[in-house]
Protein backbone atom coordinates (compact mmCIF):
# COMPACT_ATOMS: atom_id res chain seq x y z
CA UNK A 1 0.00 0.00 0.00
CA UNK A 2 1.19 3.50 -0.80
CA UNK A 3 0.29 6.51 0.92
CA UNK A 4 2.07 9.22 -0.80
CA UNK A 5 1.68 13.07 0.60
CA UNK A 6 -0.48 15.29 -1.51
CA UNK A 7 1.81 18.52 -1.62
CA UNK A 8 1.28 22.34 -2.13
CA UNK A 9 4.92 22.09 -3.52
CA UNK A 10 7.11 19.18 -4.74
CA UNK A 11 8.97 17.28 -1.89
CA UNK A 12 11.96 14.82 -2.06
CA UNK A 13 10.06 11.19 -2.65
CA UNK A 14 11.30 9.59 0.71
CA UNK A 15 9.17 12.19 2.50
CA UNK A 16 6.14 12.49 0.08
CA UNK A 17 6.24 8.45 0.22
CA UNK A 18 6.71 7.71 4.13
CA UNK A 19 3.73 6.96 6.35
CA UNK A 20 3.13 5.06 9.14
CA UNK A 21 1.61 1.86 8.35
CA UNK A 22 -0.11 -0.50 11.26
CA UNK A 23 0.75 -3.90 9.42
CA UNK A 24 3.96 -4.68 9.21
CA UNK A 25 5.57 -8.22 8.08
CA UNK A 26 7.08 -10.50 9.97
CA UNK A 27 10.36 -10.72 7.44
CA UNK A 28 13.54 -9.54 9.85
CA UNK A 29 15.45 -6.90 9.11
CA UNK A 30 19.07 -7.48 8.42
CA UNK A 31 21.43 -6.60 11.19
CA UNK A 32 23.23 -4.55 8.21
CA UNK A 33 20.28 -2.50 7.73
CA UNK A 34 19.00 -2.31 11.02
CA UNK A 35 22.86 -0.78 11.61
CA UNK A 36 22.12 1.75 9.07
CA UNK A 37 19.08 3.16 10.55
CA UNK A 38 21.28 3.52 13.61
CA UNK A 39 24.28 5.42 11.90
CA UNK A 40 21.79 7.56 10.17
CA UNK A 41 20.27 8.85 13.55
CA UNK A 42 24.26 9.10 15.36
CA UNK A 43 24.73 11.59 12.67
CA UNK A 44 21.89 13.58 13.14
CA UNK A 45 22.87 17.68 14.03
CA UNK A 46 22.46 18.65 17.94
CA UNK A 47 22.33 21.21 19.92
CA UNK A 48 26.63 22.10 20.93
CA UNK A 49 26.91 18.64 18.98
CA UNK A 50 25.79 17.13 22.64
CA UNK A 51 24.01 13.92 20.86
CA UNK A 52 21.66 13.92 23.77
CA UNK A 53 20.02 10.37 22.40
CA UNK A 54 20.02 6.55 22.93
CA UNK A 55 18.04 3.89 21.70
CA UNK A 56 17.04 0.56 23.52
CA UNK A 57 16.68 -1.59 20.73
CA UNK A 58 14.90 -5.58 20.09
CA UNK A 59 14.88 -7.42 17.31
CA UNK A 60 12.18 -9.89 17.58
CA UNK A 61 14.57 -12.92 17.53
CA UNK A 62 15.59 -11.53 20.97
CA UNK A 63 12.49 -12.80 22.77
CA UNK A 64 13.67 -11.56 26.30
CA UNK A 65 14.66 -8.22 24.61
CA UNK A 66 11.87 -8.06 22.53
CA UNK A 67 8.92 -8.39 25.27
CA UNK A 68 10.46 -6.15 27.19
CA UNK A 69 10.28 -3.11 24.82
CA UNK A 70 6.68 -4.66 23.97
CA UNK A 71 5.35 -4.63 27.50
CA UNK A 72 5.81 -1.50 27.85
CA UNK A 73 3.21 -0.10 24.78
CA UNK A 74 0.22 0.51 25.30
CA UNK A 75 -2.94 -1.54 25.39
CA UNK A 76 -3.53 -0.09 21.69
CA UNK A 77 -0.42 -0.06 20.30
CA UNK A 78 0.27 -3.90 21.20
CA UNK A 79 -2.53 -5.54 18.75
CA UNK A 80 -0.03 -4.01 15.38
CA UNK A 81 3.23 -3.96 16.99
CA UNK A 82 3.16 -7.87 17.64
CA UNK A 83 3.98 -8.40 14.32
CA UNK A 84 6.76 -5.68 14.04
CA UNK A 85 9.96 -7.32 14.12
CA UNK A 86 11.98 -4.45 15.50
CA UNK A 87 11.07 -2.21 18.54
CA UNK A 88 13.00 0.90 19.80
CA UNK A 89 12.68 3.49 22.14
CA UNK A 90 14.56 6.93 22.09
CA UNK A 91 15.61 8.13 25.19
CA UNK A 92 17.05 11.92 25.93
CA UNK A 93 19.20 12.77 28.03
CA UNK A 94 18.00 15.70 29.90
CA UNK A 95 21.21 17.85 31.01
CA UNK A 96 24.25 18.96 29.01
CA UNK A 97 27.35 16.67 29.95
CA UNK A 98 29.62 19.66 29.18
CA UNK A 99 28.15 21.75 32.04
CA UNK A 100 24.68 19.76 33.65
CA UNK A 101 22.79 22.74 32.78
CA UNK A 102 19.23 21.80 31.54
CA UNK A 103 18.98 21.08 28.11
CA UNK A 104 16.12 22.46 25.91
CA UNK A 105 16.52 20.95 23.05
CA UNK A 106 17.26 17.54 23.67
CA UNK A 107 14.18 16.38 22.85
CA UNK A 108 14.20 18.34 19.84
CA UNK A 109 17.48 16.77 18.70
CA UNK A 110 16.58 13.08 19.95
CA UNK A 111 13.38 14.32 17.05
CA UNK A 112 16.25 15.02 14.60
CA UNK A 113 18.09 11.47 15.01
CA UNK A 114 14.77 9.79 14.45
CA UNK A 115 13.92 11.79 11.46
CA UNK A 116 16.84 10.70 10.07
CA UNK A 117 16.37 6.99 10.87
CA UNK A 118 13.16 7.09 9.22
CA UNK A 119 13.87 8.72 6.43
CA UNK A 120 17.02 6.36 6.14
CA UNK A 121 14.73 3.51 6.37
CA UNK A 122 12.53 4.25 3.59
CA UNK A 123 15.57 4.29 1.03
CA UNK A 124 15.96 1.23 2.43
CA UNK A 125 12.35 -0.30 1.64
CA UNK A 126 11.62 -0.26 5.64
CA UNK A 127 9.01 1.75 7.58
CA UNK A 128 8.64 3.24 10.60
CA UNK A 129 5.79 3.95 13.12
CA UNK A 130 6.27 6.03 15.94
CA UNK A 131 4.80 6.12 19.02
CA UNK A 132 3.80 7.97 22.24
CA UNK A 133 1.45 5.51 23.55
CA UNK A 134 4.08 3.78 26.24
CA UNK A 135 4.83 3.28 30.36
CA UNK A 136 7.85 5.81 30.46
CA UNK A 137 7.96 5.11 33.94
CA UNK A 138 7.52 1.12 33.13
CA UNK A 139 10.48 1.74 30.39
CA UNK A 140 12.68 2.83 33.14
CA UNK A 141 12.06 0.64 35.42
CA UNK A 142 12.25 -2.21 33.21
CA UNK A 143 14.92 -1.50 30.74
CA UNK A 144 16.92 0.11 33.98
CA UNK A 145 17.22 3.86 32.54
CA UNK A 146 18.91 6.19 34.81
CA UNK A 147 17.73 9.28 36.11
CA UNK A 148 18.39 12.52 33.56
CA UNK A 149 17.53 10.36 30.68
CA UNK A 150 13.99 10.68 29.58
CA UNK A 151 12.12 7.80 27.83
CA UNK A 152 10.74 9.75 24.77
CA UNK A 153 9.24 7.79 21.94
CA UNK A 154 9.14 3.98 20.62
CA UNK A 155 8.94 2.65 17.52
CA UNK A 156 8.18 -0.06 15.43
CA UNK A 157 10.27 -0.58 12.25
CA UNK A 158 9.77 -3.03 9.27
CA UNK A 159 8.81 -4.04 5.98
CA UNK A 160 5.13 -3.73 5.12
CA UNK A 161 2.88 -6.41 5.76
CA UNK A 162 -0.65 -6.99 4.64
CA UNK A 163 -3.30 -4.88 5.89
CA UNK A 164 -5.86 -7.76 5.48
CA UNK A 165 -4.15 -9.11 8.53
CA UNK A 166 -5.48 -6.34 10.76
CA UNK A 167 -8.69 -6.33 12.83
CA UNK A 168 -11.23 -4.21 10.84
CA UNK A 169 -11.03 -1.37 13.14
CA UNK A 170 -7.21 -1.29 12.14
CA UNK A 171 -8.03 -1.94 8.33
CA UNK A 172 -10.12 1.09 8.61
CA UNK A 173 -6.99 3.26 10.34
CA UNK A 174 -4.33 1.89 7.72
CA UNK A 175 -6.86 2.77 4.95
CA UNK A 176 -7.29 6.40 5.78
CA UNK A 177 -6.43 9.19 3.78
CA UNK A 178 -3.00 11.35 5.55
CA UNK A 179 -3.89 14.72 5.89
CA UNK A 180 -1.83 17.97 6.96
CA UNK A 181 -3.00 21.32 8.12
CA UNK A 182 -2.29 23.93 4.88
CA UNK A 183 1.11 25.58 4.81
CA UNK A 184 -0.72 29.33 5.33
CA UNK A 185 -1.99 27.95 8.87
CA UNK A 186 1.58 27.58 10.03
CA UNK A 187 4.31 29.30 8.15
CA UNK A 188 4.34 33.43 8.93
CA UNK A 189 6.04 36.06 7.81
CA UNK A 190 6.81 39.66 9.85
CA UNK A 191 4.27 38.83 12.56
CA UNK A 192 2.86 35.69 14.34
CA UNK A 193 -0.67 34.86 12.51
CA UNK A 194 0.36 36.49 9.12
CA UNK A 195 0.61 34.33 6.60
CA UNK A 196 3.56 34.89 4.28
CA UNK A 197 2.83 34.71 0.25
CA UNK A 198 5.28 32.36 -0.20
CA UNK A 199 3.67 29.73 1.76
CA UNK A 200 0.35 29.86 0.11
C1 LIG B 1 6.14 11.31 18.58
C2 LIG B 1 5.05 10.52 17.89
C3 LIG B 1 4.19 9.74 18.65
C4 LIG B 1 3.21 8.95 18.03
N1 LIG B 1 2.45 8.10 18.80
C5 LIG B 1 1.65 7.21 18.19
C6 LIG B 1 1.03 6.17 18.94
O1 LIG B 1 1.20 6.03 20.15
N2 LIG B 1 0.23 5.30 18.27
C7 LIG B 1 0.01 5.39 16.92
O2 LIG B 1 -0.71 4.55 16.38
N3 LIG B 1 0.63 6.34 16.19
C8 LIG B 1 1.45 7.24 16.77
N4 LIG B 1 2.13 8.17 16.03
C9 LIG B 1 1.93 8.22 14.57
C10 LIG B 1 1.15 9.44 14.16
O3 LIG B 1 -0.20 9.26 14.48
C11 LIG B 1 1.37 9.69 12.65
O4 LIG B 1 2.71 9.99 12.42
C12 LIG B 1 0.48 10.83 12.17
O5 LIG B 1 -0.88 10.48 12.23
C13 LIG B 1 0.80 11.20 10.74
O6 LIG B 1 0.67 10.08 9.90
P1 LIG B 1 1.88 9.65 8.95
O7 LIG B 1 3.08 9.36 9.84
O8 LIG B 1 1.40 8.39 8.27
O9 LIG B 1 2.15 10.78 8.01
C14 LIG B 1 3.07 8.98 16.62
C15 LIG B 1 3.94 9.79 15.86
C16 LIG B 1 4.91 10.54 16.48
C17 LIG B 1 5.86 11.35 15.64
Amino acid sequence: MQKPAETQYPIHDLIRDRWSPLAFDSKPVEPEKLGSLLEAARWAASSYNEQPWAFVVATKEDTDAFQALFNCLAEGNQPWTQDAPVLLLSVAKEQFSRNGKPNRHAAHDVGMANANLVLQAMSMGLYCHMMAGFEPQKARHTLGIPEGWDPLTMMAVGYLGDAKTLSEDLQKREGAPRSRKPLDEFIFTGKWGEAASFAT
